[in-house]
């Protein structure tokens, strides 16, 4: 609570520690009062605990009891004939002697009482009055947080437990969730790969004819999908290159720099017009452009630039012609690029590739793995750029068609989408700022997963509807994350360094509060392949070791698997 909140300081009305009465249609709580409100402000509250009683409750066999009143958990508080739910964000003692503390509380919504069993029913996130300065504090039981967790009707995924219970269910709203992006943030090792693999395989089990595209930085998906989605890399992607745009093929045939660089690409956007114009495909199009995703052979286009270069007057301007042929020479011959510039990718293969990536139809194997481990690092960018603008435009080119939202979800997303904009790989940027502000409309949604989200451009994390956050130990990332996400949950992200691996706080549109998740284990055969190694274990195994590297410089002098 900020102290622009104009706040009120009020006595309590009676002792703080009394049971509350019984009276005909006042609140039964199973507990103590463990203090009372004293300050009320617009979104937040102050309430005094008596020390002694976080003592006694400590010792309570439902941990949810234990912990009410700590940083992070759950009170409630008696209003007429209400519970109001609140997050405790700080604790400041302000009477050592009396054994007084002020906690700093965030409304989360509230709810009845079921006069039978005394149980919190009818939970509603927000709040319609505020509570009364003095009303009476209790703790939370593992009940009532069933019920404020209890996911409704929507379809939902399961991802894990609401801590400190172990078994009330944590829920997210599918479409919620893949309704306005989301990003799943945490330093490395605390469990994001996992986690994300956990939340597809959710998703991929309630819509086995869905649409993710996974683009997997480190090819670690593939061990988690195996069965259940197609799994891609360089050896199976074979993405041809005349689906690049133009831009996305300067980043990769325009090798110069400064001035020189217009040139090129001047030269480059004419020879290529040339070549796409060829395809018979291109035949009684009106507007045929240099984006055009018109099939056109790589020599069709280096004779193009020959033929270019022989009308020059001069035979002194010939370099732009010169470099830009041999950088397409180059990649031609060069078995890493194989699976981009292959001559055998001259065929119209749009159609079929857009449905083999795009699962068009899924046939129970909603995802596709995009495992661009193996792809020349110059050129991935590139090539994220192109799967990227392909979920994209063909969202927008389908618009009169039944609708098929696609989910996109990019690892490592600060790489594709860093704030530095100096950087290469301008083409893949562009697209996913593209999508994180126009994706919704075309239905088309963004997972960002990334360690450093302190590194993503400005205002992306922002689009994101829906926020995991891991443990995050960088402060600049703390600070990042924390003015991204929504105000109610203020209380929750001051925990987010203290987070244990495996746990996460989840808050914005895919849940109807804010709430701290311990993610379910994975099964092994689900987990990514991305366990660490057991040095110990490890290193106390040998054997066979001349075959092994023997074996190991086959698979790199040949560049394959
Ligand atoms: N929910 C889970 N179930 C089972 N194992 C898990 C779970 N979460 C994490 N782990 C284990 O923790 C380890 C680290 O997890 P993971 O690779 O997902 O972390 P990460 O945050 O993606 O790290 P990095 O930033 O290095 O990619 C792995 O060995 C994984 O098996
Ligand atoms: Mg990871």
């Amino acid at each position: 609570m900020t102290d622009a909140m104009n706040l009120h300081s009020f006595p309590p009305q009676d002792g703080s520690d009394a049971v509350a009465s019984p009276q005909r249609g006042a609140l039964v709580s199973q507990h103590e009062a463990i203090g009372h409100v004293i300050e009320i402000g617009g979104s937040g509250a102050a309430v005094e605990i008596a020390e002694r009683r976080l003592i006694e409750l400590a010792a309570d066999p439902d941990p949810s009891i234990a912990m009410s009143g700590q940083v992070g958990s759950q009170i409630k508080i008696a209003s007429g004939r209400r519970w109001l739910l609140a997050n405790v964000r700080r604790l400041k003692v302000t009477d050592v002697e009396a054994g007084h503390i002020t906690a700093e509380i965030d409304f989360l919504g509230e709810g009845d009482e079921d006069r039978q069993t005394g149980r919190l029913v009818n939970f509603k996130r927000g709040i319609t009055s505020y509570p009364i300065p003095g009303s009476k504090v209790f703790p939370v039981s593992g009940e009532d947080l069933k019920q404020m967790f209890a996911a409704d009707e929507r379809a939902h995924i399961e991802i894990g437990t609401v801590y400190p219970t172990k078994d009330v269910r944590a829920a997210l709203y599918v479409d919620s969730l893949l309704g306005k992006h989301f990003a799943l943030l945490g330093s490395t090792g605390t469990g994001k790969s996992t986690a994300a693999a956990l939340i597809m395989h959710r998703i991929c089990d309630l819509s086995p004819e869905g649409h993710i595209v996974m683009v997997d930085p480190h090819g670690e998906y593939s061990a988690a999908f195996k069965g259940h989605g197609e799994l891609f890399n360089v050896d199976n992607l074979a993405m041809p290159y005349w689906l690049m745009n133009f831009e996305e093929h300067t980043e990769v045939f325009v090798t110069s720099q400064g001035a020189e660089r217009q040139r090129d690409m001047d030269i480059l956007a004419k020879c290529l017009l040339q070549a796409r114009g060829k395809n018979r495909a291109a035949d009684g199009l009106s507007k045929l452009t240099v984006d055009s995703p018109i099939p056109y052979t790589l020599s069709d286009l280096t004779n193009a630039i020959t033929h270019e270069m022989g009308l020059l007057n001069k035979a002194t301007d010939t370099a732009p012609y010169m470099r830009l042929k041999t950088k397409i020479d180059e990649l031609k011959s060069d078995p890493r690029y194989q699976f981009m510039f292959s001559g055998m990718l001259v065929a119209d293969s749009m159609g079929a590739f857009i449905a083999k990536i795009f699962r068009l139809p899924a046939k129970g194997k909603p995802i596709s793995i995009i495992d661009v481990s193996g792809v020349p690092s110059d050129i991935v960018s590139v090539v994220v750029a192109v799967l990227s603008r392909l979920v994209f435009d063909y969202a927008i080119w389908s618009r009169s068609e039944a609708q098929r939202p696609v989910l996109l979800v990019c690892e490592e997303a600060h790489r594709y989408i860093p704030s530095d904009k100096t950087s290469s790989g301008q083409a893949v940027r562009k697209i996913l700022e593209r999508i994180a502000k126009e994706g919704r409309k075309y239905g088309v949604s963004m997972g960002l997963i990334t360690q450093r989200p302190s590194d993503l451009a400005e205002g992306v994390l922002s689009q994101c509807g829906t926020i995991l956050a891991m443990r995050l130990n960088n402060d600049r990332d703390q600070a990042f994350v924390k003015s991204a996400m929504p105000e109610g949950s203020r209380g929750f992200l001051d925990v987010i360094p203290a987070l244990r691996n495996r746990e996460c706080i989840v808050c914005g549109e895919g849940v109807s509060i804010p709430i701290r998740v311990s993610f379910d284990d994975l099964e092994r055969d689900r987990c990514p392949a991305s366990s660490d190694p057991m040095f110990s274990l490890l290193w106390r195994q040998t054997g066979e070791e001349e075959a092994m590297v023997a074996r190991v410089v086959k698979r790199w002098r040949a560049q394959g698997r």
